[in-house]
């Protein structure tokens, strides 16, 4: 860890709460419903479709665990009722991983089912790689039920592109993107270069299996590789969109993918665990640390 990192991470929790705001600001929408409403049509209006994100994760508590999930049920009533163009995004330890395999699953269906009703969609994150199979296992199961569901895999596991041999066909819908945990060398490969000729790897595998792939990364380097890729498959645009992580700068990339008539789609958490989610997440992966710094020093990025 570079000397910068370690001071950030060291002085953050220091900071008064609004000044850690002020920062957080770049990245999450607000706390309320509302306010990640709002942004959505901003988002919108700029030709962004959207992914909602309640912040939080590793709820044990089976009255909170529900409470969540009604939360996101209420999300999805107001995005139809206010026409807008976003989907959910939900970890499986927010909405009862961490409980049971029951609580999940049972809470998952209950999101699946009413984004079908309201011709939506919902992404389970992928988190830790100790929720790996759980997560695939039950996305499986819902998955023979359902279409307007998928989740996410990491370009970082070892295991990603063997899960996926088995897993794509040309229903399957998915996110990759590289990983953000801190995982061990035994699971996850460490370097540069070996994530991303993994992740490129994997998107030909999506290409030639015809699923439909949501590239979630920031990574100009990649981004112009997988712009190849499209090219040399002749790949269909209604077969993959790009996404991005709220704040984060893009060089004109987004308004490129866009020209293209590629479909991007802005990843906007919210929520009063802002706070909370900020820290733990910058003590978790320290180089997102540089990244915090960068964006204070950024202009907006829509
Ligand atoms: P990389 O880390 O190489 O970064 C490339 C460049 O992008 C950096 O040099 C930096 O400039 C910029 N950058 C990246 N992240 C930034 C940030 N937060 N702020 C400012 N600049 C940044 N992970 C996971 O494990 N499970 C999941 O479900 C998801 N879901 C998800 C959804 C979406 C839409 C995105 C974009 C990302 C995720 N991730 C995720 C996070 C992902 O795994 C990864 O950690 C980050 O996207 C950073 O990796 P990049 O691919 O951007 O490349």
């Amino acid at each position: 860890m570079n000397i910068i990192n370690n001071i950030i991470i060291k002085t953050i929790p220091l900071l008064p709460k609004k000044v850690v705001k002020l920062i957080a600001d770049n990245y999450v929408a607000g706390i309320k419903p509302q306010d990640v409403l709002d942004k959505t049509r901003f988002l919108n209006n700029k030709d962004y479709e959207v992914t909602i994100d309640l912040l939080g994760e590793h709820t044990s508590d089976k009255n909170t665990v529900n409470k969540i999930t009604e939360t996101y049920l209420n999300l999805l009533k107001s995005v139809k009722e206010q026409d807008l163009i976003a989907n959910i995004s939900v970890k499986p330890t927010h909405i009862g991983l961490d409980i049971d395999l029951n609580t999940f699953s049972t809470n998952a269906e209950k999101l699946v089912l009413y984004a079908l009703k309201n011709d939506n969609f919902i992404r389970f994150d992928m988190e830790n790689s100790s929720t790996t199979d759980n997560t695939i296992n039950i996305i499986k199961e819902l998955n023979k039920k359902y279409e307007n569901m998928g989740t996410v895999f990491q370009a970082y596991l070892k295991r990603t592109y063997s899960d996926l041999s088995y897993f794509l066909n040309d229903k399957t819908n998915f996110r990759l993107c590289k990983g953000i945990y801190n995982e061990s060398p035994g699971v996850a490969y460490k370097e540069y270069i070996d994530i991303n000729k993994n992740y490129l790897k994997i998107v030909e595998l999506a290409f030639k299996r015809n699923s439909y792939i949501c590239f979630a990364t920031h990574d100009l380097f990649l981004i112009d590789e997988i712009y190849k890729l499209i090219d040399k498959y002749n790949v269909s645009k209604n077969k993959f969109e790009f996404q991005v992580l709220y704040g984060v700068p893009m060089k004109g990339w987004l308004q490129k993918h866009l020209k293209n008539n590629y479909k991007v789609r802005v990843y906007l958490p919210y929520g009063p665990e802002w706070y909370e989610y900020s820290i733990r997440r910058l003590k978790e992966n320290p180089n997102i640390a540089k990244h915090v710094a960068k964006s204070i020093f950024s202009n907006r990025k829509y």
